[in-house]
């Protein structure tokens, strides 16, 4: 019997990449460019499956075609708000994501940027790079404590767990969780968390936030300037959810007038460019949405990729399908 033909948008892990090949009739993208509505649209019509991730908008210009061949998109990543699943579902297509393997990863890298935006690392690392550091003196880029302060996790799933784990055993933070179901009383006593009813309640309680929630529209702009106005004027907000969470605009104001502490994101609405708006703040610290960029994740992802996808070839469930 003929492999599936499968196409990868991106270049992926060389590892993961020879496995594909081996199990798969795999077309690799060496080139490693996104590809655009058109060549997804031809994509549709020629592969049973494709393995998009968060740079591939898969919306209604990418997807408006009749009766496509694909019957899998199996995602590399865990995130999925760049799938349109109503267009998706319309083909029949299944939709699988990569969770659990990359939650520790982004966890770290999430605790990196709370650590950073507190102790002004990256303010630090910029003046050594200028050669403006004149030397140790008692008043020079004073930060935050970290330890013992109260953390805020909006989204407590997997990632946001782990974030929690990180900051109550770590650096003995106080956790206060906002999840929109319950989270189960044991899962909560794994860090003392205790779980609020609404984000308003949290806000105005916490430190530091982190969101850790998924992007898509119900969730733009979740964080607003009615709710950047709920956070304490020191306290911190971090983003390695997704770009959109945050609206941008309200941030840099909270930003240039001091409303807030400071910010350290992740993840950009319309990334990679960024809001020139969101460039000059000394206060913001920000990364090239390096989540989970480390060679363990990134294989980890891709192996994930590849069981969901030998599943649904062998008639079985895949285990991370998501619609
Ligand atoms: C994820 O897994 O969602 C990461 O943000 C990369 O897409």
């Amino acid at each position: 019997m003929a492999k599936p033909r499968v196409l990868v948008t991106r270049r992926w892990p060389a590892a993961v990449e020879a496995r594909l090949a081996e199990a798969f009739d795999v077309r690799l993208n060496t080139a490693d460019k996104p590809l655009a509505p058109e060549d997804f649209r031809a994509a549709m019509r020629d592969y049973d499956a494709i393995l998009p991730t968060v740079t591939d908008k898969l919306g209604a210009p990418a997807l408006d075609i009749d009766k496509p061949q694909v019957r899998i998109l199996a995602n590399y990543g865990v995130g999925y708000s760049h799938i349109d699943l109503d267009s998706v579902g319309r083909h029949g297509i299944v939709v699988t994501n990569t969770p659990d393997v990359l939650s520790e990863c982004t966890a770290d890298l999430a605790m990196t940027l709370l650590l950073m935006v507190a102790r002004r690392a990256g303010e630090g690392e910029r003046e050594l790079r200028a050669g403006q550091w004149t030397g140790w003196r008692p008043t020079h880029l004073v930060g935050t404590k970290v330890s013992g302060k109260t953390l805020g996790i909006i989204g407590y799933g997997r990632i946001g767990q782990e974030m929690a784990r990180r900051a109550h055993h770590g650096f003995g933070m106080k956790i206060l969780a906002y999840n929109r179901s319950p989270v189960a009383p044991e899962v909560l006593a794994q860090c003392q968390a205790t779980q609020v009813a609404s984000i308003d309640e949290l806000l105005p309680q916490c430190d530091f936030v982190s969101l850790h929630c998924p992007g898509g529209a119900a969730n733009r702009h979740l964080i607003n300037s009615r709710r950047l106005g709920l956070m304490r004027p020191d306290a911190f907000l971090i983003n390695t959810a997704r770009g959109e969470v945050i609206d941008e605009m309200a941030l840099s104001h909270a930003l240039w007038f001091e409303s807030i502490g400071g910010a350290a994101l992740d993840v950009f609405d319309g990334e990679p460019n960024i809001n020139p708006a969101l460039r000059d703040s000394d206060r913001l610290v920000m990364l090239p949405h390096l989540g989970s960029a480390t060679r363990e994740a990134r294989e980890a992802m891709g192996f994930r990729v590849l069981d969901n996808l030998e599943d649904f070839f062998a008639g079985r469930a895949p285990r991370d399908r998501v619609n």
